[in-house]
């Protein structure tokens, strides 16, 4: 016995309204789409002034901005123009500026140990930042690569960038950070165990309010390229790359681990780097831990975005940056780092 077959687009309208009066669809996705407010009003997410975080560069021995040819609109600021950023980026609302030096390469050494400075370029920066606009935080990089001539982000040791040597190097970095006066500090570095090495030195040297930011999940990319010039990295000897301590690409439940790990050994906040490549590791250490979770659009993003902006007018410009920035607020950031911080802040005022 066969039941004769209906055509199908008729049975699912036949079956949706039996037992209603009224038309088919009943329910309509798209009414409340139909107008501007609506839109608004039922809008899951949104972008404002303080949901960014402005990392800049900054660099000794000059007194002019001075353009990077890899991030175009991106230059390195003397510390005099930093403070002018800090105070207009302050005026728009945004609450961090993150601080990325490029050294002189007088100043690199194997063991990076001009970082632990309390004199050198961070530490001046910091302190004009809190003398001339004390009301924006101010995060700072952890990590050796800028002072290191071989460009590792730690000691290498019998032809490994060696964990436990480096510890004691970055303890030291953050307290001197904090000294200078540093918010927030944001180990990049990788390295195991750091970030309760950090936390027990900053506690014990009389910095228990300063902050920890932790690059939790960070990946061995190829999306630094862009900033790695930015900074003046040497160019890695010895070693090639940073596969030994930044993560593979290919993991996600790693990353879960390493997060869990540093919240447990004191951190405050966690940064998942790079940014959209990694949606999926945001949104899954979202649901699971109940810290603040940041994502780094970093450097080889910003640098495709902008290329791809070239081709488009200043208003579609705004809201591809726009769309790429809501994403991780979606995938369940709390925050972003972006080179478009600045920008988009000012954006966000024009309306
Ligand atoms: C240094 C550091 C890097 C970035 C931030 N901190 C580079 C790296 O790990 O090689 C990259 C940021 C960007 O590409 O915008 N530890």
């Amino acid at each position: 016995m066969t039941t004769p077959k209906k055509a199908p687009l008729a049975s699912l309208a036949a079956s949706l309204s039996s037992g209603f009066p009224g038309s088919f669809p009943r329910v309509r996705m798209r009414r409340p789409r139909m107008q501007a407010f609506s839109r608004t009003l039922t809008a899951e997410h949104t972008l404002t002034p303080s949901d960014l975080l402005y990392p800049v560069f900054i660099s000794d021995g000059i007194t002019q901005p001075e353009a990077i040819t890899g991030m175009e609109g991106v230059a390195r600021l003397p510390i005099d123009d930093l403070v002018k950023r800090a105070q207009s980026a302050h005026r728009l609302g945004i609450p961090v500026i993150a601080l990325f030096p490029r050294v002189s390469p007088k100043d690199k050494t194997a063991d990076g140990s001009h970082a632990t400075h309390p004199d050198n370029i961070v530490c001046r920066a910091i302190q004009a930042l809190k003398t001339h606009c004390p009301e924006i935080g101010v995060m700072v990089d952890v990590a050796l690569d800028p002072f290191t001539s071989h460009g590792h982000d730690g000691v290498i040791k019998n032809g490994q960038v060696d964990n436990d040597a480096t510890l004691a190097i970055l303890a030291k970095q953050a307290t001197t950070y904090a000294q200078a006066g540093a918010d927030i500090i944001a180990p990049s570095d990788m390295m195991d165990g750091r970030i309760a090495v950090i936390r027990d030195a900053l506690d014990q040297a009389g910095h228990p309010q300063t902050m920890i930011m932790s690059y939790a999940a960070k990946y061995a990319s190829q999306l630094y390229a862009p900033f790695r010039e930015a900074v003046g990295a040497t160019p890695l000897t010895e070693i090639t790359d940073k596969k030994t301590y930044q993560m593979h690409p290919a993991n996600s439940s790693e990353a879960m681990r390493e997060i869990a790990l540093d919240i447990d050994e004191g951190a405050d906040f966690i940064i998942v780097k790079p940014g959209m490549p990694y949606l999926d590791v945001i949104a899954g250490a979202s649901h699971r831990f109940p810290v603040p979770i940041f994502a780094y659009q970093v450097s080889g993003e910003y640098r495709m975005l902008r290329q791809f902006m070239n081709d488009l007018d200043e208003a579609t410009s705004r809201k591809l940056v726009y769309e790429m920035l809501i994403a991780f607020k979606r995938a369940g950031c709390r925050g972003i780092l972006t080179y478009f911080a600045y920008e988009v802040a000012s954006w966000l005022k024009e309306g």
